[in-house]
């Protein structure tokens, strides 16, 4: 017996050495640490409990069979996270430079289907040379194995993809299913085809860094949902986004106990400009509102005219949607109703309350914005507000103009509660235009026109740059003070804690895509 667990030990202890001391050196001479390191970080301490250390692989060809590493590529198990279960994979570019074999892929298989059995989220940390070149087609099953799954998995359980070191080629569709990729800066990419192919084809020169780095993801493609500056601080970003989270789609993010107190702030009263033309910064309201420090925002860097991110009120989860004034006046255009209608859906689906915060001048004009199929994205995002069955509510600051009053989560596409600040200015368009349109054969007559304009435009300003013609209608339920703004919606959303929705019986919606 001493000779077998001396023999199981020299296996477990070859097994946490991946593909050698040399390569663990060059991985920290990268800055990363390795996958294990990687694995203990991320984990509540002593909680890793590894799955399939000793795997390896069953190539024979391209003498792969004098090349045997336990791991086979990629550490996997479960553990905890503050106490709570998650499934785990690491990719260890230690052992053949992390590339994902028939086993390796496995192994990722094996710890989804557990989480999908138990309920608890899956944590991919990324880093891997692509497909093993050795195995040609098995690999690529491998591959479409995880997809499949992923797939599966959607909507059942949080997904989270770090991107911690190369990820290219068919790889990339793995965490692009997920619901968020985070990636470290200057040490990760993501591609479909590296730069040696970008310029054979299309003869660009372009480096890894400007076609698939973490800057370019999270502010040009928008596929980064966060990125940060290194392991350590992305692994902190995976823990702190999870606990926003609930387990599964059948529970509610965990709250943490809260009282409730006269919630007044004051501070929410000077924000918006007296000027309607004015910009001003929505992440002044945003703070305003939910607990103090509490707000994880998510594609940061990506179609800012629109904010979303996770908060927390009154100790509890939501998500929020807000325009923000600061950039393009909080238009919707093609990306902010992307990432909004993405963001949208994932709170829907793990029954994340959402709060709205509209300051919306309408939709981008421009063949920009029509060739790129405006029409299609804007859809999204009222498609996906229009299923949503979560306890959903709209504050409007200040504009709600057009159709995008309409998309903003408005009582007619099944908001509970619409609140509206004195500044709110709710209407077909802004009263200048709409001057111009209906009273154009006015102005033209009269003997000073710009005057008539004027005169014009603030009788249209009188009858709609304000929020009581919609609360006439009971579009929006109360015009509350911006001071009361925080404690009006801890109160409507524990009034909608118990919401429940049941919807007729069908496949699957076909939303715009
Ligand atoms: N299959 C098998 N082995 C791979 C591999 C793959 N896809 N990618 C990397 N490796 C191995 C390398 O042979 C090397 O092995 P060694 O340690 O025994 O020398 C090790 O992993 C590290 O790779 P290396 O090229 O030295 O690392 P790098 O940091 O300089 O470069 C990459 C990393 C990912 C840019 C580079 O390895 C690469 O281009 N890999 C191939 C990518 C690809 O085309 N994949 C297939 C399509 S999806």
């Amino acid at each position: 017996m001493e000779d077998k667990i001396k023999d199981l030990n020299n296996k477990l202890a070859e097994a946490h050495l991946g593909g050698g001391e040399k390569r663990i050196a060059k991985q920290h001479d990268k800055k990363k640490l390795t996958a294990r390191e990687r694995v203990q970080y991320l984990l509540d301490e002593g909680s890793f409990e590894e799955i399939g250390a000793l795997v390896t692989h069953r190539t024979k060809e391209f003498g792969m069979d004098k090349q045997q590493f336990y791991g086979d590529g990629v550490v996997t198990g479960y553990g905890t996270i503050d106490g709570r279960l998650v499934y785990v994979f690491a990719q260890d570019f230690t052992v053949f430079g992390g590339s994902l074999s028939e086993t390796h892929a496995e192994k990722i298989c094996k710890v989804m289907d557990l989480a999908v059995k138990v309920g608890a989220p899956i944590i991919g940390l990324n880093d891997s040379g692509g497909a093993r070149i050795q195995e040609g087609v098995r690999s690529l099953g491998g591959y479409a194995d995880i997809f499949y799954r992923n797939v599966q998995a959607s909507g059942v359980i949080p997904q989270l993809s770090a991107i911690m070191g190369p990820c290219a080629g068919g790889a990339v569709y793995s965490p692009a299913m997920t619901d968020f990729t985070l990636m470290v800066e200057n040490s990760s990419y993501m591609f479909v085809t590296g730069p040696n192919v970008v310029k054979t084809v299309t003869n660009e020169e372009v480096t890894s860094e400007e076609l698939g780095g973490a800057s370019t993801h999270a502010s040009k493609s928008g596929v980064a949902h966060k990125t940060s500056a290194n392991d350590v601080v992305c692994l902190e970003d995976v823990k702190k986004l999870l606990s926003y989270l609930p387990q599964n789609n059948q529970e509610k993010p965990k709250a943490i106990p809260y009282k409730l107190n006269d919630e007044v702030r004051e501070q929410l009263s000077n924000i918006v400009p007296d000027n309607a033309n004015k910009p001003y910064d929505m992440h002044d309201v945003i703070s305003g509102i939910i607990d103090d420090n509490s707000f994880y925002e998510i594609h940061q860097d990506h179609a800012e005219n629109i904010i979303v991110g996770f908060a927390r009120l009154g100790g509890k989860s939501i998500g929020i949607v807000a325009n923000q004034p600061m950039f393009l006046a909080g238009v919707l255009d093609v990306n902010s109703s992307k990432k909004a209608a993405r963001f949208v859906r994932f709170c829907d689906s793990f029954n994340i309350p959402l709060l709205v915060l509209e300051d919306v001048p309408g939709f981008l004009p421009g063949t920009d914005q029509e060739w790129n199929g405006i029409i299609v994205h804007g859809a999204k995002l009222l498609y996906a507000f229009s299923e949503a069955t979560v306890p959903r509510v709209t504050v409007i600051t200040r504009k709600a103009y057009g159709g995008a009053y309409d998309v903003m989560n408005s009582k007619h596409i099944g908001a509970d509660m619409n609140f509206a600040w004195p500044s709110a200015e709710i209407a077909v368009m802004g009263a200048k235009g709409a001057a111009e349109i209906i009273f154009r054969r006015d102005i033209a007559a009269s003997d000073d026109p710009e005057a008539k304009w004027k005169e014009k435009e603030a009788e249209y300003a009188d009858r709609f740059a304000n929020p009581y013609s919609a609360t006439e209608r009971g579009f929006i339920d109360e015009v509350i003070l911006p001071k009361d703004t925080r404690r009006k919606l801890i109160k409507a959303f524990a009034m909608l804690e118990d919401k429940h929705v049941d919807k007729p019986k069908r496949k699957h919606g076909n939303i715009p895509l």
